[in-house]
């Protein structure tokens, strides 16, 4: 541990900036993108009509525990697990890595930070193979994984599309006291790249929060100035606007009216159409379509000020309070308990907001 904490100290003194090489330096382990994330539902048959009826996942297995859901774009097993649980919150969020090499790789690294760290074997998730669960520096439960089992390819069989009929997981949105050392983990440890991102008001100059990448997107994961560690939101991709409103009207039909949160609007940061639904269980989904592109090596990361609305909705509208102060615990390592969380380095909710 004092390994970790005094690279703790060296980071924060760093103040990493975006645009510094920092921000450019290679990954150690190859990261894909994100995998799949794991929501704890109290009702697993009430969840699965949420998920699969009205946003239009499709069910790909299911063993006693768990229901494992994929978008119409995946080739793979999974990308969202329903876990049945006694509260809501999150159990997992996992990322793809290229090889069983770089989970080696990454095994290392854990080891060599003192950071808990267990395996997982091949089909204890049905689809997975073997996998790295840890706890990371910003206290998540993340997974790293190489192999999931092939699966039919429902992007052509537009007649089993239903609902908002997602494309794929897109992002996942996560709160932590110090979104800066988030950053420069991720940034720096983990080979991300920065699209966009947020800072405090002057002289503050640390960052609130960054839209980070492995895949040429704007984002696989947000980290966000609030109470942490916890997760924020996923974002699951559509494919045009429509849906996301067709989505809204699904929704209020089948008496979900109050589950839709915030929009549907497009976003300044990432410019995507949007909307927010909370699950039955009161998990976070956003709905997400029209971001743009970001392997050109020279593009520049896109540069916020904490109390600019535009920011979160390009017309002006702002978020409702609970979108700031509500979020979803995440897991211990063992998965028995739900980690307490500690506030906000930062100002954590912008003086627009009511
Ligand atoms: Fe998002």
């Amino acid at each position: 541990m004092p390994d970790l904490q005094a690279r703790s100290v060296l980071l924060l003194s760093s103040l990493a900036r975006p645009d510094s090489m920092e921000n450019n330096m290679a990954a150690k382990a190859n990261i894909v993108r994100l995998g799949h994330i794991e929501f704890r539902v109290t009702d697993l048959e009430r969840a699965r009509d949420f998920y699969v009826d009205l946003l239009g996942l499709h069910e790909t297995e299911r063993d006693p525990d768990r229901i494992y859901l994929r978008t119409i774009e995946n080739r793979e097993h999974h990308c969202i697990a329903l876990r049945k649980a006694s509260s809501a919150g999150v159990g997992s969020l996992a990322f793809k890595v290229a090889t069983p090499d770089d989970l080696d790789m990454l095994e290392r690294r854990f080891g060599a930070l003192d950071l808990p760290m267990k395996w997982l074997q091949r089909g204890e998730r049905l689809g997975l193979g073997p996998t790295l669960r840890v706890r990371d520096p910003l206290g998540f439960p993340i997974e790293f994984y190489a192999e999931m089992a092939p699966v039919e390819w429902l992007l052509q069989k537009p007649h089993l599309h239903r609902g908002a009929a997602p494309t794929r997981l897109d992002h996942v949105n996560i709160l932590t006291p110090d979104a800066q050392k988030g950053y420069d983990w991720y940034t720096g440890e983990l080979g991300f790249k920065c699209a966009e991102y947020t800072e405090g008001e002057p002289p503050e100059r640390r960052i609130w929060a960054s839209w980070l990448y492995r895949k040429s997107t704007v984002h696989d994961i947000a980290v966000m100035t609030g109470p942490g560690p916890a997760a924020h939101h996923a974002g699951l991709s559509v494919g045009e606007p429509m849906n996301v409103i067709r989505a809204c009207d699904m929704l209020a039909s089948a008496g979900y009216a109050d589950s839709i949160e915030r929009g549907p609007a497009r976003h300044g940061i990432s410019n995507a159409f949007f909307v927010y639904v909370r699950d039955p269980d009161g998990n976070r989904v956003e709905l997400y379509t029209g971001d743009y592109l970001t392997s050109d090596p020279e593009m520049k990361p896109i540069r916020w000020q904490l109390n600019d609305k535009r920011r979160q909705t390009l017309w002006g509208a702002p978020p409702p309070r609970r979108w700031f102060e509500e979020y979803m615990s995440v897991e211990s390592m063992d998965g028995t308990d739900l980690l307490p969380v500690s506030p906000p380095l930062l100002q954590a909710i912008p003086n627009y907001v009511d």
